[in-house]
């Protein structure tokens, strides 16, 4: 009898684990769907791309974006995130990837400029376009899409700094609006696979 009393408070825990976790990622993912904390992701930026032009989110209505946050400079984090999306992106079909545009914000744009982006993000994918911007217009975009960075060793005698910053790869709907996002260490395949399905 104990044992079924036990079972079945097992059981209610997993009911109302589950609850709260689905709480927790509708609230998380503010989806629009008619989740109780809205949580927006994304919004409007400006800033200067890989090849010195002005850019908006504007300029990307009608294409789905798949946005990352960090710097050229980032020693591991970075490249692993981007070859991960350039893996994924590897393994669409031609029709998904051209309504994708994969986009590189720097969080560091006294190194990043738009030559040294350049120079950086042909490695990971030919449709990568890079961008960066005066401090506010960084904070400005960082802040639309509640990613976080900053500095850090600043004091170091020979100029050299890290960045701390969020590891999120964010996918942007054709109006702008969060899709979809993934944490750091997605397997490609994984990311691919839920590209696929909502390109
Ligand atoms: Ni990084």
């Amino acid at each position: 009898m104990k044992r079924i009393v036990f079972i079945a408070i097992a059981a209610l825990a997993v009911v109302v684990a589950a609850t709260a976790g689905r709480f927790y990622l509708t609230g998380m993912h503010g989806d629009g769907s008619g989740g109780r904390a809205k949580v927006t992701i994304g919004g409007p930026f400006q800033l200067i791309d890989h090849t010195g032009k002005a850019v908006t989110d504007a300029d990307f209505r009608g294409k789905y974006t798949l946005i990352y946050f960090g710097y050229t400079y980032c020693p591991d984090v970075c490249p692993t995130s981007l070859s991960i999306m350039a893996d994924a992106l590897d393994m669409l079909d031609a029709d998904d990837l051209d309504k994708l545009v994969p986009i590189f914000i720097s969080v560091d744009p006294d190194r990043d400029t738009p030559a040294a982006l350049a120079d950086f993000v042909p490695h990971f994918h030919d449709k990568m376009i890079g961008m960066t911007g005066t401090h506010e217009q960084v904070k400005a975009a960082a802040r639309a899409f509640k990613s976080y960075y900053a500095k850090v060793n600043e004091d170091d005698p020979d100029g050299n700094y890290l960045m701390d910053h969020s590891s999120i790869t964010y996918l942007m709907g054709p109006d702008g609006l969060y899709a979809a996002h993934f944490s750091h260490g997605t397997p490609p395949e994984t990311m691919a696979k839920r590209l696929a399905d909502i390109l």
